[in-house]
């Protein structure tokens, strides 16, 4: 028997336009769905009035699992499945790195979670700073492992080993012990513990998964993240050794990451849409004017599409504040953003 046009088994995919979403700040918020994700996600697969899917992506700049993971407690959290291949995270793009380096230190995160991350992405020679205070307990004065930490730290003479580069894939949990490390790798002979540089210009490079000196949590108000250890170190070496410390970070607003998401939503819409040309517009959706918004707009004088920047009241960004990177629209939260595109298509 026919199928009436807006069945919802019958619901078109447009091949016109897209959504990318930050997650913190826009969907989530401490862990839980902010309350108008869920509807947006389902206004996206088809409930509207269009009869329409809308094909979608997730950029965010947090890390500290695997993409595998995060996607699985995305899809809990948001009551939908989410896919891997619809998602980079902050430190997604450090894979291509994995090459380059052979022995790096990885920082940030839970346990050892990140450097399973690390693992998972083929760098071969993984440590962290748990090894290196398993090895010297003086490295950190006020820090001492827990018994997990200490059975988990994989202990070596790291006085013979040259860490290559070091790499802050998530929020640190003590920053004091974790910059002490840093700054001692950084102010070392070739990356070798234990060492100090005459002028202080032969340690590892710094990446670090993103940039964000706040983000948006549980609190009302904006917590400081990896942006400001970032800075923090940056000072501190300064401070230290009277030079200027060089770091690079990954995520938005970089243009590789917004370049990365492109062919991601290519590959994407491809695969599961069937869709071989590329959206004419992108709406992406954030909470951050420094890192969403900014880099959107950058992107868009580039890109040989349309990206188009929404900014919504949920996150970084106050009400009553000026952003200091102007989005297209404003709006108070996700469902008005899915809702602003779509009208803006019609
Ligand atoms: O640590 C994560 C935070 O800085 C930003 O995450 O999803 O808002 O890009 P997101
Ligand atoms: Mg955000």
């Amino acid at each position: 028997s026919p199928i009436s046009p807006y069945s919802p088994s019958e619901t078109s995919v447009t091949d016109k336009y897209a959504y990318a979403f930050d997650i913190d700040g826009v969907l989530i918020r401490g862990g839980k769905p902010i309350p108008e994700a869920i509807e947006a996600m389902k206004v996206l697969n088809g409930e509207n009035e269009y009869g329409i899917k809308v094909p979608y992506i997730f950029v965010t700049n947090g890390g500290g699992k695997t993409e595998q993971e995060r996607c699985v407690q995305l899809s809990q959290q948001l009551e939908m499945e989410v896919s891997p291949g619809q998602f980079i995270c902050g430190h997604t793009p450090m894979r291509e790195m994995a090459e380059k380096y052979n022995t790096v230190l990885v920082v940030g995160g839970e346990g050892e979670k990140c450097r399973h991350v690390a693992e998972g992405y083929g760098f071969k020679d993984v440590v962290t700073p748990g090894d290196i205070i398993k090895d010297n307990q003086d490295t950190t004065p006020f820090r001492q492992l827990t018994t997990e930490e200490y059975q988990n730290s994989r202990a070596r003479n790291f006085g013979e080993v040259e860490i290559e580069a070091i790499f802050v894939f998530a929020d640190s949990r003590d920053w004091a012990s974790d910059q002490q490390i840093i700054l001692d790798l950084l102010m070392s002979k070739n990356g070798r513990l234990g060492t100090r540089s005459a002028n202080f210009d032969e340690g590892p490079p710094v990446f670090f998964s993103h940039n964000d000196v706040v983000w948006s949590t549980s609190h009302d108000l904006t917590r400081i993240g990896m942006g400001a250890l970032r800075v923090s170190l940056e000072a501190m070496f300064q401070a230290v050794t009277g030079k200027k410390l060089e770091t690079t970070a990954f995520g938005k607003p970089q243009i590789g990451t917004f370049q990365f998401a492109t062919r991601l939503l290519q590959q994407w819409r491809k695969d599961t849409h069937g869709i071989d040309s590329p959206p004419d517009t992108v709406y992406f959706v954030g909470d951050t004017p420094e890192s969403d918004i900014r880099g959107t707009n950058e992107f868009d004088k580039h890109a040989d599409n349309s990206w188009y920047s929404i900014l919504v009241r949920t996150g970084v960004f106050e009400a009553g504040t000026k952003p200091r990177f102007q989005p297209k629209a404003t709006v108070d939260n996700v469902l008005d953003a899915v809702k602003h595109g779509m009208e803006r298509e019609y």
